[in-house]
């Protein structure tokens, strides 16, 4: 491949299917398991599209998550990526452990694995359902149509997220509002640079009142750590900044896009609304999260030693990029891939990454998203996409994937 043929990344979806990974991503995996691309700053990262390949990568103790490690892929999008490269790689936000590599990545995860596991994520489902029927009487009560992001997809895992770290939800537009400008990719670093900062002088503030006056939430335990001395006060705001945007906005998302997408497969929204089944209501959970895959821009890593991925060397030095949309698309793994089927086992996506740092907080997004999809369209038979959806505001230029706005109506 000569240099001007480099294909450009992040490549557009097309506008009829949104749901749908990029036609020209779609050709790249057709084509082979690896490919160099160009993002908009020059850096020409290998782009992996196989699902085998993908997880290999994301399992290597070879490739590196720490954005300062040489050849780390920028993730950002466009707008002061014109190659002037006017962004040094050690100002980029660092967002708690996601960004970091073992062994420290591991100590600061080992902190709050308890508060995320399986058996206390399911210990929380009443809560859950209270916050999801709540939202939905107040959504019934107020005008109709209405947006659907503002009146329920952010608000219950906004309060889900809130209640477990012992964040005051009446802080929740600051908190939505600097969570919107750190994962979004268009904005100038100084922007974005902002929002951390306001966010984590926030949860220092928060974690210096739990210091005087603990409480029975996430917040609190890690003070038990601070004076315990197996982390610093600084360590803790870290924590507490990534759980409360990785918390709400990824959820949020999967709600309004999960909802959109049924809207446009009534078939499969008649299944999931006319069930009592808490299997059915599981499996469609995991098709949806497999289908949509919202963290939509990709895995990006650095390649620490020399290694192999689907037969190509690739240095030490260089960037890797992994689009887990079309990994979760490979017809190797999930025959008939683009059609959502919520009968289907996809239990094996990759919506919530691979290897170490696979998603903590996946046992507690299960919950809400199977309280949400087991009781929204029960409780509002009628709701419906008031508007055209060619129309809607499509987060192209978010880290993840959904729609700013979804008006419905019922
Ligand atoms: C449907 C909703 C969610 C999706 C699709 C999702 C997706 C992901 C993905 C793809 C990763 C891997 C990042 C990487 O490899 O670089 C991740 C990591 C993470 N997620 Fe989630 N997530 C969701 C909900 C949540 C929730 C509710 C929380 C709760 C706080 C959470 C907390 C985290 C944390 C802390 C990490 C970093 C793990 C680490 O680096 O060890 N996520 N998530």
């Amino acid at each position: 491949m000569t240099d001007q043929e480099i294909p450009a990344y992040p490549m557009e979806r097309a506008v009829k299917c949104p749901f749908d990974p990029p036609p020209e991503l779609k050709t790249l995996q057709e084509e082979g398991p690896i490919t160099k691309v160009r993002l908009a700053d020059g850096q020409t990262p290998w782009l992996v599209t196989g699902y085998d390949d993908q997880r290999a990568v994301l399992s290597d103790p070879r490739v590196s998550s720490d954005t300062a490690s040489p050849g780390y892929p920028n993730p950002a999008v466009a707008k002061d990526y014109e190659g002037d490269g006017d962004e040094p790689q050690e100002q980029r936000p660092k967002i708690g452990f996601i960004l970091m590599d073992d062994p420290e990545h591991a100590r600061l995860r080992r902190m709050v694995t308890a508060p995320f596991a399986i058996k206390r994520s399911e210990a929380r489902r009443p809560a859950i359902q209270k916050i999801v029927d709540d939202a939905i009487d107040a959504m019934l009560a107020g005008p109709n149509p209405t947006d659907l992001v503002e009146a329920f997809a952010l608000p219950v895992p906004s309060l889900v997220i809130s209640e477990l770290l012992g964040v005051p939800y009446a802080d929740h537009d600051f908190f939505q509002e600097n969570s919107k400008v750190i994962v979004n990719l268009d904005v100038a670093p100084e922007e974005r640079t902002a929002g951390m900062r306001n966010l984590t002088v926030y949860l220092d503030d928060l974690v210096g009142q739990k210091m005087k006056a603990p409480g029975d939430d996430l917040l609190s335990g890690l003070v038990g750590r601070i004076q315990a001395g197996d982390l610093t006060r600084a360590e803790a705001a870290q924590i507490g900044v990534l759980l409360l945007i990785a918390g709400h906005e990824t959820t949020a998302n999967m709600i309004a896009l999960g909802t959109l997408a049924l809207f446009e497969n009534p078939d499969q929204l008649a299944l999931l609304r006319d069930s009592d089944n808490p299997v059915v209501v599981a499996k469609a959970v995991e098709e949806l999260l497999r289908y949509l895959h919202i963290t939509h821009n990709g895995r990006r890593r650095a390649v620490l030693e020399d290694i192999e991925i689907g037969g190509q060397p690739v240095k030490a030095g260089e960037g890797v990029i992994l689009p887990g949309d079309i990994a979760n698309r490979d017809p190797r793994l999930f025959p008939d891939p683009d059609r959502l089927d919520l009968t289907r086992d996809a239990r094996r996506h990759i919506a919530f990454g691979f290897g170490v740092h696979q998603c903590l907080g996946q046992s507690l997004a299960r919950v809400e998203l199977q309280v949400v999809y087991s009781t929204l369209y029960k409780r509002i038979p009628t709701l419906a996409l008031a508007g055209d959806l060619r129309e809607l505001p499509f987060k192209h230029d978010a880290a993840v994937y959904g729609v700013y706005e979804l008006p419905v109506t019922w």
